[in-house]
């Protein structure tokens, strides 16, 4: 079951029953497969908005390798002024392998989301983890431990190690990256991530290495104070390399998992196979003005293209980008949606590598049954199949 449980977490998003919403939405389809699976978002999107009368309307930027390629530039600035105009970016994906083994490349495409982040003051990144029970067998988990997991990360996004001053000597001998937090920084993804415990099951554990690091002493205090002001939210503090231990060894005990940015980023990649496949996370990051919304996966060079990809991690953001519109029932119809694919066998090459779906058809099938023109009695048989043919 979809049952990612992140709740409102947009302030003054309104309670259902919206009619009639417009909204600009700027995409950046980026590397890899970030095209073909955001293009399956907006067909969804589409189909939303011709079923519940809301306007949607798309513009389309470049970031990434793919802009390097154009313009020289990972993110050009009409990139960033069109974001910072609109109601939500839906993102594809970032990278590409030319950039990844060459360690003296001035210009990587990875630089274009972190200055987007910053830009945007994307300060937190949620990504929800959740079990599916036609999945199970695909997890490296054994099956009772991952049982009804529902967990959400909170991870802060544009300070800490990422952003703080790097240096490497003129002999290339000695490099520095500095951890820098303010008290402001902490104070305000905390505040995000109390707020859902309060929606949800009421835990709220801070990752962090205060038997190390001062940053983190700062978190631990910080987080301390605020944990007053949500006296019905229960908080409990784990170093990150037990956290790492904990989280597979017994993720059913997570609700709300804080963290600052490096840790988040290595614990949420973790986390998010505890399901069976990346391809199936969405994740959602939010700050002062638009928020962004992509799947937690890679640009997935090799499968570029191929239309083998998984677009339920673009889909199930692009629900969360609705689900940040307040349009809750809309989003929830998404979800329905796909978990009605999971379980009727209409899955990529990644769950099941012999009777597989095309990316497209996920897609339609998805914006079908939002638009309520999927039969009950759908005939498997009328859905185009393919077969691997190295069986
Ligand atoms: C992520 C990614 C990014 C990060 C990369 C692409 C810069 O791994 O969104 O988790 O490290 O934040
Ligand atoms: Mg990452």
């Amino acid at each position: 079951m979809i049952k990612h449980t992140v709740k409102k977490f947009s302030p003054g998003a309104g309670e259902g029953g919206n009619r009639g919403v417009q909204k600009n939405i700027v995409v950046i389809e980026g590397d890899g497969i970030g095209p073909e699976v955001t293009r399956q978002s907006v067909k969804v999107l589409n189909a939303i908005a011709e079923r519940f009368n809301h306007e949607f309307s798309y513009s389309y930027f470049l970031m990434g390798a793919v802009a390097i390629d154009k313009t020289s530039n990972p993110l050009p600035d009409e990139t960033i002024e069109a974001s910072l105009n609109s109601d939500a970016i839906l993102f594809g994906a970032i990278g590409h392998p030319k950039y990844d083994n060459d360690p003296t490349a001035k210009v990587r495409p990875e630089q274009g989301l972190l200055k987007l982040r910053k830009s945007l003051q994307l300060f937190a990144n949620i990504r929800p983890v959740a079990t599916y029970p036609s999945l199970q067998h695909l997890s490296p988990l054994k099956t009772k431990n991952i049982e009804d997991v529902d967990f959400v990360i909170f991870r802060e996004l544009t300070g800490g190690i990422y952003f703080g001053k790097k240096e490497v000597n003129a002999e290339n001998t000695v490099a520095s990256d500095d951890c820098v937090y303010t008290r402001e920084e902490i104070e305000r993804i905390a505040h995000l991530a109390f707020k859902q415990a309060q929606l949800r099951r009421k835990k709220l554990t801070l990752v962090d290495k205060a038997n190390v690091l001062e940053t983190s002493r700062l978190w631990r205090k910080v987080v301390q104070e605020i944990a007053k002001e949500y006296k019905d939210v229960a908080v409990d503090f784990l170093f990150v390399d037990n956290a790492a231990m904990q989280i597979i060894l017994n993720p059913k005990q997570f609700d709300v998992i804080l963290t600052e940015n490096m840790f988040g980023d290595i614990i949420s990649d973790e986390a998010s196979v505890i399901s069976g496949s990346l391809g199936l996370l969405p994740s959602a990051s939010i700050g002062k003005g638009a928020a962004l919304f992509e799947p937690i996966h890679g640009s997935y060079p090799q499968a570029a293209g191929k239309d083998i990809a998984n677009p339920l991690g673009s889909i199930l953001s692009a629900a969360m980008l609705l689900d940040h519109f307040g349009l809750h029932k809309e989003a929830e119809l998404i979800r329905e949606a796909a978990n009605w694919t999971l379980r009727n066998g209409f899955v990529t090459k990644d769950i099941d590598p012999v009777n597989f779906y095309f990316t497209s058809t996920i897609g339609e099938l998805i914006s079908d049954y939002v638009g309520g023109k999927i039969p009950g009695d759908i005939n498997k048989a009328n859905v185009e199949l393919r077969k691997s043919t190295i069986i």
